[in-house]
């Protein structure tokens, strides 16, 4: 993706319009901690190298208009009502945007954008998020709105919740915004007070591998919406005995017998956060000690835990990680994101991963008859301006 091309394209469809700024917003790779940020708990993601670009400027009207090079499709919208696009899906996570930024008081003027991304769709890479954080930073820039990061985080996700309509915590848009360079983030999803992190990983000579399963997360949205709804009911239950709890964050593993007594599906679901949240502080202590083989074994524990008690991974992503496992030089490995599909995580000796590369283009077709997509990734800068 270059710059110069969506300004060109810029220039070509909206010749009136004012001069135009190019934003980038990356996607984001889940390390630890899954299914904890709506539970108020711990995540350590990192912002990735594949991104989503725009280049978009002022054009002194009312209406702003999209132009996605991916779909090949304009989509505008008026400033004064904002309607839901069910033609142009894309659009909606800018067109919600919008609505949230103006909901929460700020005035915004016409717009126009071309916008081109290199985040695997459907990969639980966050290329939604990205869309958002995006948007939101463009829009501020282009309006002089001088919002807060965080702020336009919190509406970022808001717009996702309300707008898309889908029932997402905050830890995506909070790692496409905030990520930076060789640094991942743990974040306390409550207090959203948040710590960048130096893995390591690459002075220590590991690498992290990200391998796209090739399925697309097909129940994740109902599914999702279930596993919330469960958390907030063990919520419910356990505060007979833990009269002061306001989500799982607050349970702790001393409390897992109380947690092991939840009637059927909610035992494991509620075993999963609190045990997750858990690995998480484990994790970030053994990273600041260097110790990257218990952090991959925390790795190995969480995709059990995803797999077998909150069951949101799939057959295709937990051949993907059995292949990883059983491969010299692998320290742990893991699905990531929401699941049902999408893509893993794995931590890995640099001089191994061509080693693991041909193992997975070989053994997973093989057994799923899909293509993977193979990517080794650094932690990268949040979303920015570029000023080239
Ligand atoms: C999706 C959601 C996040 C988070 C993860 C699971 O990526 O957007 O908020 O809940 O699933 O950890």
């Amino acid at each position: 993706m270059d710059p110069a091309v969506l300004r060109q394209k810029y220039a070509e469809l909206f010749p009136e319009s004012h001069e135009p700024i190019c934003v980038a917003a990356p996607g984001r790779v889940n390390l630890l901690g899954e299914h904890t940020d709506y539970n108020d708990g711990f995540v350590f993601p990192m912002a990735i190298d594949p991104h989503i670009l725009f280049v978009g400027g002022l054009n002194g009207t009312n209406k702003v208009r999209m132009f996605s090079l991916d779909f090949n499709e304009m989509s505008e919208f008026d400033l004064d009502r904002i309607d839901y696009s069910k033609d142009h899906g894309w659009s909606n996570y800018i067109r919600g945007v919008a609505d949230q930024l103006i909901k929460a008081g700020y005035s915004l003027k016409g717009m126009d954008m071309v916008l081109q991304g290199d985040i695997p769709q459907g990969g639980g890479l966050s290329s939604s998020a990205a869309l958002e954080v995006g948007a939101a930073l463009l829009m501020s820039e282009l309006n002089g709105l001088n919002a807060d990061r965080v702020e336009l985080v919190k509406l970022s996700q808001k717009a996702e919740n309300e707008f898309v309509g889908v029932n997402c915590g905050i830890m995506d848009q909070f790692a496409s915004m905030m990520g930076e360079l060789d640094h991942a983030l743990f974040l306390d999803c409550r207090t959203l007070e948040y710590e960048l992190v130096r893995t390591g990983f690459e002075d220590m000579g590991y690498s992290v591998v990200v391998i796209h399963s090739g399925v697309k997360r097909g129940l994740v949205d109902s599914e999702y919406n279930i596993r919330r709804s469960q958390c907030e009911e063990a919520v419910q239950l356990l505060r007979r005995e833990l009269p002061n709890i306001k989500a799982l964050r607050d349970v702790g593993v001393e409390h897992l017998d109380l947690v092991n007594a939840l009637p059927g599906d909610l035992a494991k679901r509620a075993r999963h956060v609190v045990t997750e949240n858990q690995r998480v502080l484990e994790g970030i202590k053994a990273l600041e000690k260097g110790d990257v083989e218990f952090f991959g074994r925390l790795l190995n524990a969480s995709h059990e835990s995803l797999k077998s008690d909150y069951e949101v991974s799939c057959k295709e992503l937990d051949i993907l990680v059995a292949i990883c496992q059983d491969t010299p030089g692998v320290v742990g490995s893991r699905m990531t994101g929401a699941g049902f599909g999408g893509s893993t995580v794995t931590i890995i000796k640099k001089g191994h991963v061509e080693q693991l590369r041909s193992r997975v283009m070989d053994e997973y077709p093989a057994k799923t008859g899909i293509t993977p997509q193979f990517f080794v990734f650094t932690a990268s800068a949040g979303a920015r301006v570029l000023s080239e």
